[in-house]
């Protein structure tokens, strides 16, 4: 088999074309409805016990986020029609013991990066106050101010959270740290803090996105149609429901698709996620090069081996940015893997191979967008903002592009009704949106 072969078998078991997405998007409604109904689903469709803002709530807030390797403290200011802002913010490494240890440690840590925080600030740590709490994992919630970790996902393993109360084990946490008058007055998922962020300037923003480490979506939901809900307490007529769409299964897979999700920590779920986030696109790719390699069709006399964790989403961006016509930035990729005479052929089957992989991710994300569109408004009638956050769709060269130009595919006209828009800082200010809503 030479190259060109390999490449197009690669472009024909990767590619989505119109019908599949049509597909996609008659089983993501299904899969939409069982959720809202809480019958067996591979989408959660969890309440967040929120609606939109309205953009006059006013006040400073303290927020946490936690969601990826980074965990952040800010201060939020909202004046009431302008922006959000960002007062101060402190970011701190998770240390994979941490990830990767005890609750306890995990929530032990947060508590002494917030008092750290203060101090550092000079927050007064005696006043009694609330915080606004983005965690960005599947949660349960009953009410705005508690939740219940359904499963952790991204490689978190922490012992004894999953089936606990977040809030609980935070507020315990606090109090180790002399911070007791500190409580949780909202917790909200890193999208509904995106889209609550975005919808306190853009009264037409209804769904919230995140491709980031890890990929999520919600948006907003007619409270009738929450079947599972029942007879709660809640005042709004409308709320966000995260969808984690993370988990939607019924994505055409390859073979490379397969073995990713076999050798991961959470082997069945995340089917979608792993198609499309920062934290396995890269590893695809690699697993798409050691084929090629083992196939001889690249590096055969470089004897070069792609391990695991040595090929990153990060890497595949940089290569799929090289423009220059003889692939230098790639060849500098490979020369510092010590591969020192690779070929302008193999140089271009990587980029294709990038191309590939972050094309398919774009058009299951563009599908994923739609499927919820299309669910709150089946023609398109009205305008719609989707408030995107995270690296993949910040960064990644033509992933938002690919996303868009899907869109107009599969809308023709009508798209002229999707706006979509960055949020940057999205989960980290959202969640004092939210919980400004939550008082208000
Ligand atoms: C989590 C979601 C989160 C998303 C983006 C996923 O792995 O399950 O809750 O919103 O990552 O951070």
């Amino acid at each position: 088999m030479q190259i060109s072969e390999f490449i197009k078998s690669l472009e024909d078991s990767f590619a989505v074309d119109a019908n599949s997405i049509h597909e996609i998007i008659a089983d993501f409604h299904c899969d939409m409805e069982r959720g809202l109904a809480g019958v067996e689903s591979s989408l959660k469709m969890l309440p967040a016990y929120v609606d939109r803002a309205s953009g006059k709530e006013r006040g400073r807030y303290i927020a946490l986020d936690l969601g990826g390797t980074n965990f952040r403290v800010l201060q939020v200011e909202l004046a009431g029609g302008s922006k959000p802002q960002i007062i101060k913010s402190e970011k701190f490494v998770i240390p994979k013991a941490v990830m990767h240890g005890t609750g306890v440690q995990l929530f032990n840590f947060i508590a002494q990066s917030i008092k750290k925080f203060m101090l550092d600030y000079k927050v007064d740590i005696m006043k009694k106050r609330g915080l606004g709490f983005t965690f960005s994992f599947p949660i349960k919630q009953t009410d705005i101010a508690s939740g219940i970790l359904i499963n952790w996902t991204k490689g978190f393993s922490a012992t004894g959270v999953m089936g606990k109360n977040i809030v609980k084990l935070l507020e315990n946490s606090l109090k180790r740290y002399d911070l007791g008058n500190i409580k949780v007055s909202a917790l909200a998922n890193d999208t509904v803090g995106t889209l609550a962020a975005k919808s306190y300037e853009d009264r037409e923003c209804d769904v919230g996105v995140i491709f980031g480490t890890g990929t999520n979506a919600c948006y907003v939901e007619n409270v009738g149609r929450v079947k599972k809900m029942g007879k709660l307490k809640y005042k709004s007529d409308y709320m966000i429901i995260n969808t984690e769409w993370g988990n939607f299964n019924k994505v055409p897979t390859t073979d490379y698709d397969m073995k990713l999700d076999k050798v991961s920590n959470n082997t069945g779920k995340q089917r979608m996620e792993k198609m499309i986030s920062g934290m396995y696109v890269g590893e695809i790719a690699r697993l798409i090069f050691s084929d090629m390699i083992t196939k001889k069709l690249i590096f055969s006399k470089a004897k070069m081996k792609f391990a695991k964790g040595n090929f990153l989403t990060r890497h595949m961006s940089l290569i799929e940015s090289d423009n220059t016509t003889r692939l230098t930035k790639i060849n500098g990729y490979l020369e510092g893997m010590g591969v020192i005479a690779s070929s302008i052929a193999e140089r271009r089957a990587m980029k294709d191979v990038c191309r590939i992989v972050s094309g398919r991710a774009a058009r299951i994300s563009a599908a994923g967008i739609s499927s919820i569109l299309t669910w709150m408004d089946p023609e398109l009638n009205y305008k719609h903002t989707i408030a995107i956050d995270g690296t993949m769709y910040e960064k990644y060269p033509g992933f938002r592009r690919n996303i868009i130009s899907a869109l107009r595919e599969i809308h023709s006209r009508s798209s002229k009704n999707i706006k979509l828009t960055r949020a940057k800082d999205g989960s980290g200010i959202g969640v004092a949106v939210v919980a400004a809503v939550a008082a208000s």
